[in-house]
């Protein structure tokens, strides 16, 4: 259920990206909220969907990758720069 004070919201979101060698899952079934005023940090061990997570958040997937979701990425100011900042933010710390 959306919860409207949250910055973002990611509800169900799946990624996968087509290789010579058959379709890769990278992301399955992810779910979480950053409210307003909150931060979140995604941890995992190295192939686990951290940096494809960020990359379907901010719309950068490459063209191989099929990003399933369900139209719940929301956000209170989805266009604002708080949202991107936001992103930004875990993009870089996902990324490291
Ligand atoms: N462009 C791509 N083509 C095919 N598979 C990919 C591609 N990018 C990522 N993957 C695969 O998707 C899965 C998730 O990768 P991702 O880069 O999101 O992991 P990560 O958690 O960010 O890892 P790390 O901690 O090493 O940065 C891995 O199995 C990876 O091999
Ligand atoms: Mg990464």
């Amino acid at each position: 259920m959306l919860n409207v004070s949250s910055l973002l919201q990611v509800e169900h979101l799946n990624v996968s990206f087509a290789t010579q060698t058959g379709e890769v899952a990278a992301v399955r079934d992810v779910s979480f909220s950053i409210p307003e005023s909150g931060t979140l940090g995604l941890v995992g061990e190295s192939g686990s969907g951290k940096s494809a997570t960020s990359l379907a958040i901010m719309r950068l997937l490459p063209p191989q990758a099929r990003d399933h979701r369900q139209d719940h990425l929301r956000g209170s100011r989805p266009a604002g720069s708080g949202l991107m900042t936001k992103c930004g933010a875990f993009a870089a710390l996902a990324s490291a």
